[in-house]
């Protein structure tokens, strides 16, 4: 089972949830710990601001001087004093460590009967790759209420996995595998982030996360849920919006990071090594699958390769959708 066209037709239509004037909403068993580390810092930061800008202003009226002969004692250092304000830091700091090394170990370490999800970011899109092969791109599908480990790489440049509602974060980096865990306690629609800047697309490597009850989760898995009776252009424009292909390329013939698809199908394409191409069906079907093969002037070659992603049946639903955009 590859690549449900139709993504899930699970999950409440609840919008996307709404923050705290601090923080967004805590969606996962990770979070009350992340934010309670938050928050007391933040309290301490609060109390000694106002502690030390009080004390300046206590004292920049105390002691002005007030005449020409208002002259302030000589004030020697005191011992007392300075050892009370380093070690009071001291031990404030060494308390704020426990609180983070507490949390960090918490999120570090994932349950042993979590339910694994292989994670790939590349320029500039995000894909979830399930244990029984279904692939959904920029739309990762989790159980509320039980515990999902991610397993990241990239393919090409440093990324960054970012859930704000579920307070996780982690690098996702080329060459080596990283991980992060997670257990969502409400079902609902959230955002996952880039959070490494990672090229012109950065800010649009965006990926929906949809927590769904575990019932409707098995079945979307099982599922897959493709629908193959719909005329093939009809499938293909619900294939370009789930791949997020719109990201680089514009139907409406404005430059982005790729070219324009408007009136694209059999016109003679310019390549950056200057021979001359029509854009028949080989060409099409050859930049979908092995996109660096011929890449055209003026652009460079960051495409995701898709040959291992897509079926062939898919790729002439995209031709179709392709050849409409006259
Ligand atoms: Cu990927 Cu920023």
């Amino acid at each position: 089972m590859i690549a449900p066209d139709t993504a899930a037709p699970v999950a409440s239509q609840e919008p996307i949830h709404q923050g705290s004037f601090w923080l967004p909403k805590a969606v996962s068993t990770l979070a009350p710990g992340v934010d309670n580390a938050w928050n007391i810092v933040m309290w301490v930061c609060v109390f000694f601001f106002v502690l030390v800008i009080g004390t300046m202003l206590y004292f920049m009226w105390k002691y002005k001087r007030r005449s020409e002969n208002d002259v302030t004692s000589n004030i020697d250092h005191s011992a007392r004093l300075e050892i009370a304000w380093t070690l009071l830091p001291l031990i404030i700091v060494m308390a704020l460590f426990f609180v983070g090394l507490t949390g960090f170990m918490n999120s570090a370490v994932a349950p042993s009967d979590s339910f694994e999800i292989q994670v790939t970011g590349e320029r500039w899109l995000w894909t979830f790759i399930y244990p029984n092969g279904t692939i959904s791109p920029t739309k990762l599908i989790v159980p509320k209420g039980k515990p999902v480990r991610m397993v990241m790489s990239s393919k090409d440049v440093i990324h960054s996995f970012f859930v704000p509602e579920f307070r996780i974060k982690r690098d996702v980096i080329p060459g080596q595998y990283t991980s992060i865990w997670f257990e969502a306690t409400e079902a609902g629609k959230y955002t996952l982030e880039c959070t490494e800047y990672c090229g012109q697309g950065h800010s649009d490597m965006l990926a929906t996360v949809e927590v769904v009850e575990p019932e409707a989760f098995k079945q979307w898995l099982e599922s897959g849920g493709e629908d193959k009776n719909m005329p093939p252009a009809k499938r293909g424009e619900g294939l370009f919006a789930k791949w997020q292909c719109g990201t680089c390329h514009s139907l409406d013939g404005s430059r982005k990071v790729g070219p324009s698809l408007k009136g694209l199908f059999n016109r003679d394409e310019t390549m950056n090594d200057g021979k001359v191409v029509k854009a028949d069906e080989n060409y099409l079907r050859e930049s979908i699958l092995v996109s660096n093969a011929k890449v055209v002037k003026g652009y460079e070659p960051v495409m995701p390769l898709f040959k291992d992603t897509l079926k062939d049946d898919q790729v002439d639903a995209l031709i179709a959708y392709i050849k409409e955009q006259k």
